[in-house]
Order: C-alpha cells, then structure tokens, then sequence
C-alpha cells in the first residue's frame, strides 16, 4: 500500500514504510486535555441548544427576541412588535418555529473549518491531536461521501451573513422599549449588542469570506481595496477559533438571557 493521490496510507503510522516504534506515540505533555474540553463544551452547547430549540416558548420578551427564534418563520410565532416574526410557514407547521431556522446558523458551524477540526478531534479522535495516531484502520479525509459535502460550507457563509443581517436589526430593535418608543436601553440591549458584534466578528472571520473577499486575484497591486478588506479579514481569521467559541456562548447567553426574562425569573434592568 501507498499513498494514493496523496492520501496518507491505509494503516497511517503502522505502515510498514513507517519507523516501526512500539509506543503509541511520544508525546508526553496532556494532549488529551484539548480534545476532552471541546468535546466537553461543545456537549453542553448541543444539550443546551436543543432543549431552548424544542421548547417553542419564552424566546420574546418585549423588545428581546432570542437569537434561536430569528427570523421567526413560521404563523405560530408569538407576535413581536416591528420585529422578526415573518408568519410564511403557514400554520401546518405545529413544531417550534426555531427548528425552521436553525438549519442555517447549525450549518454553518458544522462545516467551519475551525469546529471541523474540533469535532473531529473531540468526538472521532480522527486524529485526536497532533502526532498522536488516529484509532481508526483508514484515512480518506474529507474526499469522500458523506464528508466531502464540507464543502457546502461557502455556501452557508451566505447564509450566516443574512441572519446575522436580521440579528442586527433584532438588535437595533433592543433599543425600543416594549411600547415600541425609541430611546430605550437596558441589559438585554447590551446583551444582544455584544452577541452581534461576536457574531459579525465569527462570520467575517471565516476562512471562505476571506477567500470571497482576497482569493482569485492575480495580483492584489490591481485591487487596493480588497487586498485592505483582505487585510482586515485576514486578522480576524487569526483569531477564528477564539471567535467561533466567544460567539458560541454570546448566542447561548443572549438565548437564555431572554428565557429567563420572558419567563418572568428575572427582571430587565433597564438603563434609560
Ligand atoms: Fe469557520 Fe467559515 S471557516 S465559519
């Protein structure tokens, strides 16, 4: 067996082309501690997620809507002031409206290139960190059925950018209070501001936006502006992973913020 088309060989470091060493491997620092705390997070985020995603309640409390509710397709959205209840899933849909949205932001995430290698270290070992071999007897990376539909990902990037488009507006609206009257701020204004700005900074940050905005190009001398845009994205892409989990808990938080005030647990302190 050899590397076929660049693959690495089927049986990885215990090929016999390979250094035969009888450990499995040589690290000895705590290289399973990463691996073990995404695994971690990103489990609690899915438990989370999907309890807030089936309840179908308590995502509208007067000018805050939750960031899993938005837009809200479907008629049996609760009705929310100049907001982001759209009513164009008629009313045959009985389930939470949440799960006709959800598809988008969940899609996104699964085929980023940051939560790729997350997922896949954390929950498959494939590998489970550097030099450390994976359990696995094949390697086909992403070249294949069902992974090589990654690469849809620049697809959803579309996508991400319309909804964190309609959480901007779901947040500028935080600056109304329930009546409607502008000139309103109180916690949940600050709390869906900080989500969105996380948001924009993780969309943007993506490595598919940085190739839209700088890739292709011949030479960047001819095209000043995007070589500056591509500047730009390219220092956010550096801090993608830090963005991809900071935005992960801002929509967790912004979600439960307005949980517990449209339950009636807490009240929104409201600044002016
Ligand atoms: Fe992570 Fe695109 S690479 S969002």
């Amino acid at each position: 067996e050899t590397a076929a088309a660049g693959h690495a060989p089927a049986r990885g470091v215990h090929h016999s082309t390979r250094a035969a060493i009888p450990a499995p491997h040589l690290r000895a620092d705590r290289w399973w501690l990463s691996p073990a705390v995404t695994a971690a997070g990103l489990l609690a985020f899915v438990v989370y997620s999907t309890w807030r995603a089936f309840a179908g309640t308590d995502y509208y409390a007067a000018p805050y809507v939750s960031p899993f509710y938005s837009p809200c397709l479907a008629d049996n959205c609760v009705e929310m002031k100049g907001g982001a209840d759209w009513g164009v899933v008629g009313s045959w849909w009985g389930l939470s409206p949440a799960l006709l949205v959800l598809i988008f932001p969940l899609g996104f995430r699964l085929t980023c290139y940051y939560y790729r290698k997350a997922y896949y270290r954390g929950f498959w070992a494939s590998p489970p960190a550097c030099a450390v071999p994976e359990p696995h007897k094949k390697y086909s990376g992403e070249t294949r059925f069902p992974l090589i539909l990654q690469n849809v990902h620049r697809y959803f990037f579309y996508f991400a950018v319309l909804v964190a488009g309609i959480l901007t507006y779901d947040a500028v609206l935080g600056f109304r209070d329930a009546d409607g009257a502008w000139g309103h701020m109180g916690l949940g204004t600050l709390v869906l501001l900080a989500n969105i700005a996380l948001i924009w900074a993780y969309t943007l940050s993506c490595h598919s936006c940085r190739h839209i905005v700088g890739g292709r190009l011949r030479n960047f001398s001819k095209h000043p502006v995007r070589y500056r845009m591509w500047g730009w994205v390219s220092a956010l892409n550096a801090r993608h992973m830090q963005l991809a989990w900071a935005s992960l808990v801002s929509v967790a938080v912004a979600d439960f913020y307005v949980f517990l005030v449209a339950s009636g647990a807490f009240s929104d302190p409201r600044f002016f």
